[in-house]
Parts: structure tokens; sequence; C-alpha cells
């Protein structure tokens, strides 16, 4: 079918919207509520209009992410009238916006700002009708700041589509509209799991996490503090978008952060991937026992804290079925206010340890009262990788000039190829397999790039072969919370076939955090790269199984003894609390009729 835009002869398909044609035809139409990831379009925005005229027929104006294209149509989206009407849109969207901008975290990286320079606003005439609403700090690493909501609903999607949650609504009317948490009375005690991803989608700053970077320069500045700083496995891979650094499947800025956070003054420079080396010893043998002793299977993964939160929140019964092995930040934290004084001498209450993740949920995962010790938390801050790089920016250090660096700790900085992967969907299961095997058969797997725990897929599974007399293991991956709920739901009805399942709470993992780098007017883009790019790191590493990481085995032969030992249990396991409310399921319950009517 052919048609028109701006005057050139398009072809499209029968139900292809303007939208979607001009996408394909490089034509620029600008939108804020049209998410393509998501199913959902409210065409509440407007700022999307065109000008079409239909064979005979008069122009109209018409909203272009939700008009079908027409044989013959002519579609305009530069007019005087377009471009009026879209300025007056815009305008009345600035009308009660919270007009702060230089004090907002998304300055110069605001889809209204960018919106505003399109359509050329030089002064507002309707500003001042905000009506001012609280601002919702109640959540330990989220803020919510309805005074910049432009009503979109992409977090209210995604929170419901992706994440099967529905933590986010619409409340209100007409100037009071804005993202609300539903009939819960704040943030903190909604249904929300925090795992961030409503701020990868909010085009503004109604929704980010909290920005702990003064903190981090308060530590750093003051001389009676060691700094002691530790980086997720996918940092490495995704920080870089936020300085420009093209977009690979080899991209590894490992050595610019040890150099930029040696040029921010670190007193000492580690890496959680060491920690995740940990966790494969500790749940790994965990697994073992488990299999040998004929408990309760499948026993769950326990790396990702907003699965820990979804678990505790939305499915307390599934809690016996979860992993005591902490999280690699958490594991680092207690060994580095432990081990690590007693190996530099240094004194441990001295010690502040700061955390650069992918993840918002790792905030609150820091500050739960079971993961400190004697009330200090073993974890003292954690920035995203949105707020690190806010943090070099402010300290004028721009990660793409740096040259890298070497670690140079003996004792905590050393991984293996199998903690590399930790940052995407299916990378700790393959880790813990590689480890698992060579425990039960003094030997290596042979093959240790299992294929069918890789990939994209939300759920995902494999049968793998652990040696002769040991048998098989059936395993499972998921990500993103709503292909979680699947195979939590199947567990509690006793349909499972699965020993272990891997989750975690973010579609693609860690790669694709609710703390990595936000991509104007798109959604995880780019997880494939960022999961690649992980997995060519494991493949250049000399050793690609936690067991053996040589400073991983010094920690066991000089401090814990064992995996699984009374002090590694002491320092690296935890427990989980329900926390579920009454409302949570009504809520939920609401969502899945609504979810029935789509
Ligand atoms: Fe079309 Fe919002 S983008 S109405």
């Amino acid at each position: 079918m052919k048609a028109y835009i701006n005057g050139t002869e398009v072809s499209f398909e029968q139900g292809d919207t303007i939208l979607k044609a001009a996408k394909r035809a490089g034509v620029f139409i600008p939108t804020l509520c049209a998410f393509e990831p998501l199913k959902h379009t409210p065409g509440s925005c407007r700022v999307c209009l065109v000008e079409t005229t239909l064979p005979g027929g008069e122009p109209r104006i018409v909203t272009s992410c939700n008009t079908p294209m027409q044989e013959g149509m002519q579609v305009n989206t530069r007019t005087q009238k377009v471009r009026a009407m879209q300025r007056l849109q815009v305008e009345m969207i600035f009308a009660d916006h919270e007009q702060n901008c230089s004090a907002c975290a998304r300055h110069g990286d605001c889809e209204l700002q960018a919106l505003a320079q399109y359509v050329g606003l030089e002064h507002n005439r309707f500003s001042g009708m905000q009506a001012e609403r609280p601002v919702d700090r109640s959540a330990t690493a989220l803020v919510r700041d309805v005074n910049k909501c432009v009503r979109c609903m992409r977090c209210v999607e995604v929170c419901r589509q992706v994440q099967g949650i529905g933590a986010l609504t619409m409340d209100g009317v007409g100037l009071e509209a804005g993202v609300g948490v539903g009939i819960s009375p704040d943030w903190a005690s909604s249904s929300c799991v925090q795992c961030g991803q409503c701020t990868l989608v909010c085009p503004t700053g109604a929704l980010a996490e909290k920005d702990d970077t003064d903190k981090v320069l308060d530590y750093l500045d003051n001389p009676a503090i060691t700094t002691v700083f530790q980086f997720a496995p996918a940092v490495r891979v995704t920080l870089s978008d936020e300085f420009g650094i093209p977009r690979s499947t080899d991209v590894d800025v490992t050595g610019q952060i040890v150099a930029a956070l040696r040029r921010l003054g670190a007193d000492v420079v580690l890496d959680t991937n060491f920690g995740a080396d940990v966790v494969i010893m500790e749940e790994g043998t965990e697994l073992l026992h488990k299999i040998q002793e004929k408990a309760p299977l499948p026993m769950f993964t326990s790396c990702c804290p907003g699965w820990i939160n979804y678990a505790e929140k939305h499915f307390p019964e599934i809690l016996p079925y979860l992993s005591s092995t902490r999280s690699p930040q958490q594991v680092f934290g207690p060994l580095a206010k432990t081990y690590l004084p007693q190996k530099m001498g240094l004194a441990p209450n001295a010690i502040r340890v700061i955390s650069i993740m992918p993840c918002v949920a790792k905030k609150d995962e820091a500050a739960r009262k079971a993961l400190s010790s004697n009330g200090v938390p073993d974890v003292d801050v954690v920035l995203t990788v949105r707020e690190f790089a806010r943090l070099l920016r402010r300290q004028g250090i721009d990660l793409a000039s740096l040259e890298p660096s070497a670690f140079d700790n003996p004792f905590m900085s050393d991984y293996t190829g199998a903690a590399a992967i930790f940052g995407s969907t299916g990378g700790v299961m393959e880790a813990a397999i590689r480890t698992v095997y060579a425990v039960l058969n003094g030997h290596e797997l042979e093959t240790i790039e299992i294929a069918p725990l890789r990939g994209m897929e939300g759920i995902r599974e494999a049968t793998v072969n652990l040696g002769e007399g040991n048998g098989e293991v059936r395993v499972a991956i998921c990500h993103g919370l709503k292909n979680a709920r699947v195979l939590v739901e199947q567990v509690l009805a006793g349909k499972s076939p699965y020993h272990f399942i891997e989750v975690m709470a973010c579609p693609g993992g860690c790669v694709d955090g609710g703390g990595t780098c936000r991509i104007k007017n798109d959604y995880l883009p780019q997880a494939h790269v960022r999961q690649q790019a992980l997995y060519s790191i494991d493949k250049k590493l000399p050793r690609r199984q936690s067991h053996n990481n040589p400073q991983v085995q010094k920690l066991y032969a000089d401090f814990l003894e064992k995996p699984n030992s009374p002090k590694a249990h002491d320092l690296l396991h935890t427990h989980y609390t329900n926390r579920k409310s009454s409302t949570f399921r009504s809520v939920q319950e609401l969502w899945d009729k609504l979810t029935l009517a789509d």
C-alpha cells in the first residue's frame, strides 16, 4: 500500500500507524506517551500531531501514534499549523510541570527539555499553574516527584506489562493527575520491588534513584575514612553508554573505571566480580547439599534484590526455596570489613564500602537490617551507574579519555569468567554449573559455554549431565518478574520439574538493570549487545571457573576454611522475611483481571 509523507512516497502495511510508517521512512515525529516496546499507547500527550489529507478530503490534524495509514494519504509533519499545535501542546505540558530544571537529575538529559527545543519554545504563556504536590521520598532507593510527571504512563505500563506488578498507577484528575502508588499511602508501603525499570522509561525526572553522590564525596574528603570501592560485573559494559563510548560486543571499561576511581581519590579499588566468584562457591555448595540431603527443590538463586523483594512481598510461600547465599555485593561488604583489614592492616571501623551497581534495588538491599553487623551496614553507599557517571562529571573526569589502569590489590580484586557473566540473564546458572560439575567430578566440564542457558528468551531451561554416576540437573532461567511469576506459581502448585532456578528481576539481567543509562525514547535497545560483551570478557580471561580464582582459594584457606563453613554462614548468608500485605493481593488481582481483558 502506498501513501506520502512530506511529499515522498512510502509503502506501508495494513494496520501501520502513521508514526510507524514515518519511522520506517526516517521521518522524525516527536513522541512522549507512545513507547514502542510497550503494548499500550494511551494517546494522551498529543505531541505527535501531524496533518493528514485523504484523496478528495480536507486536511485534518491527528495524533500519529494511534492513527492508521490509509491508501493515498498525504501526511505532513512540519506544516505551520502542525508546528503551532505541537508547540501549544508542549506549553500545556509545561504549564503544570515543575520548572526548577537546574536542580533536576534529568537536566540536560530530559525528553521534555528536548521536546521544548524541538518545538522552539521561547517562553511559556501558561507557566505557574502547578498544583504543588509532596515529593515521595519514603522508598529506600527511589524518589517519586509528581510535580515532574507528564502523565505519559510509560512507568505504569512497564511495571504492569514487563514486571507484572502494577505498583504504579495514574492517580488524580486534571492538574492533580500524576504517577501514584494506587491505594498505598506511599511508595515504601506499596507492592513496588524497587527494580527501577520505571526510572529507565520515565522521560523526565519524575521517577529517579535517590542521589548519594554527595555522601561519597564527603567520604572521599575525610582523611579518617578508608574508602573501599567495588563495582558490579555489568557496570563495565554499561557505564560506557554514559560517556558516549560506542556500543559494541567488545566494550569493557574495567580499566577506565579503576583509573577513574584512583583519580577520585579512592583508597582501595576492588571488584564485585571477586564477590561473585565467592557466591558461586557458597551457592553451588548449598545446592549440592540440598540435592544430597534430598531437601525440597528447586533452589532459587538469591543474587538479585529486586527478585528477593518480589518473593518477600508477593510470594512469601516461596521463601524456603531461596538460596541463603547473599548477593555478590553483600558477600563483598562483610569481607571488606573483616578479611581485608586483617590482610592489609586497616582499621575496620574506618572502612566505608561504596558500591557502583547497575541496579536501583541494590540501594534497598544495602539498607536491609539482616545485612549489617552491630547496626553498621556491610555496604555503606550504593551508587547506580547513572549516579557514578554524575559523580565523575561533577569531578571533571571524562571516562572516555582515561588510560586504563589495572587492579593492584592481591586479596579481593581477581575474578574469573564465571563471575564476569553474572551480569547477564543465565550467567549465574552457567557459572554455578561450571563449579558444581568440577566439584562432583574432580575435573572441569568439557564445554563450559552452555548454549541453552544463553539468549534473551524470557524463560529458558536446560538439562545438564553432571558426570558419570551423578545424574542430571534440570535448570531454568527467567528474567523480568512477569516471567518469574510463571515459574514461582509452578513450584507452588507442585508442578516444577526443576532442581535449580535463576531469577533476575530486570529484563536481560543486570546489563539492563534499573540503574543503568537511560536511552531517550527507547527501552532496552542494547540488552543483547551488553550480554555479548560480558561473554567476550569471559572468553578472554585465563580462568573461567570460580573455584579456580586464586584469591578465592586464598580466602578459604586463610579465613573462611571452606564453603558453607560456620564462619562463611555467619558472614556470607542471610535470611528473608514475609512482607506481604493483604492490599498487595487485591491490587495484584485487579491487574490480573485487567491483563486478562487486554
Ligand atoms: Fe502520540 Fe503521545 S505520542 S499522543
